[in-house]
Formats: structure tokens, sequence, C-alpha cells
């Protein structure tokens, strides 16, 4: 396949009020697609998707939703009935996380995060499939995390979600590529957004402390060539992806250092 066109394809974001999720739009726009902007702050959502026409998107709307709802999911998927019939790029974005000891954490905790983090993007693209199926060169994007690839002490709910949200997305890629769906599979490190200050709960600090990561606007310009060349999964930050490989290699050793932090 060449290279995949933005052009006029229709997009749903989730996650698109704030950080990675808002920069993607951004980089997206000026291609001229059609954007559908999902969270659940309105505000933000209507701002952007008014700042989106101007940097040349075909169409933007904002799309009140909490990913964590079956209603309003099935709302979200009705309006993309109603707008297009189809669709081109699903972006399973919204994201949650919590800081602490496992043992200090709560059962609400976990759930919340898997709810979010994981079983939303599941859903979401399980209802938007008929959609895809009908769409231009159609592909998936998860935006799952370096922690999807090794878990570290003090953010286990969030590690089990990203490892979930691999698992599951690399079991279902052979599933999709029958009906020609793509899925991208975007793996970050710490990017610079309003993620840490969204925590839903927070005790104690990750094993790195408050490492500077990079820009989201960086991480959105790599997912839009790795959607654009057709990858299958990308690390937008060099020293997550250097801790990947680390750890492939020498797990132990991530496992000693680790060791240090629990
Ligand atoms: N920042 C990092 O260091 C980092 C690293 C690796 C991976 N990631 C992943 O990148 C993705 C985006 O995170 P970010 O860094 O851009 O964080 P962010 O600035 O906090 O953005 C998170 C987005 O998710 C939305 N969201 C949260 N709960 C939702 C819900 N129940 N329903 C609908 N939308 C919901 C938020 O919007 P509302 O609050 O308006 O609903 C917001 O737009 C997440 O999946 C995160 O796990 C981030």
């Amino acid at each position: 396949m060449g290279r995949r066109s933005i052009t006029d394809r229709r997009i749903l974001i989730t996650g698109a009020s704030s950080g990675i999720g808002r920069a993607l739009a951004r980089e997206l726009a000026p291609h001229g697609p059609h954007l559908l902007l999902a969270a659940r702050s309105q505000g933000p959502l209507e701002e952007l998707a008014d700042e989106l026409l101007k940097l040349g998107a075909a169409s933007a709307r904002a799309f009140v939703v909490d990913v964590t709802d079956p209603q309003s999911r099935g709302a979200l998927v009705g309006q993309i009935g109603d707008l297009w019939g189809s669709l081109d790029l699903l972006v399973n974005n919204a994201g949650i996380s919590a800081h602490g000891r496992f043992t200090n954490s709560t059962e609400q905790t976990l759930r919340q995060i898997m709810e979010v983090n994981f079983f939303a993007a599941a859903e979401l693209t399980r209802l938007t499939l008929p959609f895809l199926r009908r769409g231009q060169d159609p592909m998936v994007v998860n935006v799952g995390s370096i922690l999807g690839h090794r878990g570290i002490p003090h953010n286990s709910e969030y590690c089990a979600s990203k490892f979930a949200l691999r698992g599951w997305s690399e079991a279902i890629r052979p599933e999709l590529d029958r009906d020609d769906i793509a899925l991208l599979l975007v793996s970050p490190g710490t990017t610079e957004t309003k993620f840490f200050e969204h925590l839903i709960s927070q005790e104690g600090q990750l094993p790195w402390g408050k490492t500077s990561g990079i820009s989201p606007e960086e991480v959105a310009r790599q997912i839009v060539r790795g959607i654009e060349h057709d990858r299958r999964e990308i690390f937008p930050n060099w020293r997550g992806r250097l801790f990947v490989i680390l750890n492939r290699i020498c797990p132990w050793l991530v496992d000693r250092l680790m060791q240090r932090y629990g």
C-alpha cells in the first residue's frame, strides 16, 4: 500500500480536549480531514473545533462523551452514523492514571483505570467496526504506553491497563486485517501534558520522579507519520524505546533497578 492519505478522511479522536489528543487533532487539521473530537470537557473541545477549521480541517465537531459509559459511547457512534455513515480512522487516546502502592489503592481505582484505558477502547472499536469496514484505508490507532511493555512500581493499575491494550491490539490485528483495517499501536514514554495533573489518586512518585518528556506536538507528528506510512507500532520517545529494549535484553537488570523503588 502507498502512503495513506489524510485529506477528506473521517476521523474520531477520543481524549481530544487535552494533551496528545488535542495536539494530534492540530497536526491532522492542515491535511483537510473531517474531525470528530470526543471527551468530557465541552469548552475545550469547542474551542479546539473552531481552531481546527482555521487550520484547514474540512469539518470539526465536538462531541461530549464519557467513554466509560455504554450509552454515551452508543450516542457517539450514532453521531458517526448520522454524519458520515463510515469511518476511516478511530483514535483510542483517552486515558487516565493513578500513582501509589497497589496495597494502598482500591478496587475502584483499578476498575476506573481499566474502564477508560482498556474497556472503552475495546468497546468503541467493536461498535465502530461496521463503519470502519466501509471506510477508506481504515485504521485503528491505540495510544498505549511504554508501560504496556514493562511494569513499574507505584503505577500498577495503569501498567495493567496498557498491557491489556497492547495484548488486545496484537490479538485483533490479524482479525482486522481480514477486513483491510490496519492497527497502529502508539507507545509513548513521558510526554509533557497535563496527564500527571489529572491523576485520579496520587501517593508517591514513579521510579524516575518527574523526568521531563517530549512534547505532545512531537508525539502527534510521529503518530501522523505512523498513520501515513502504515506502521504497526511506534515509540515516539527515544528514552522510552531504550527502556523497552533494555528490558527485552536484560529483564533481570530492570527488575533489580525497580526493586530499589518498591
Ligand atoms: N503524558 C504521558 O506521559 C503519557 C505517556 C504514555 C502514554 N500516554 C497516554 O496518552 C494518552 C493521552 O494522555 P495525555 O498525556 O494527553 O493526557 P491528558 O492531557 O490528561 O489527556 C487525557 C484525555 O483523555 C480524556 N479522558 C479522560 N477520561 C475520559 C473519559 N472517561 N471519557 C472521555 N474522555 C476522557 C481527557 O478529557 P476530559 O477530561 O475532557 O474527559 C483528555 O482529553 C493516554 O492514553 C495516556 O495513557 C501519556
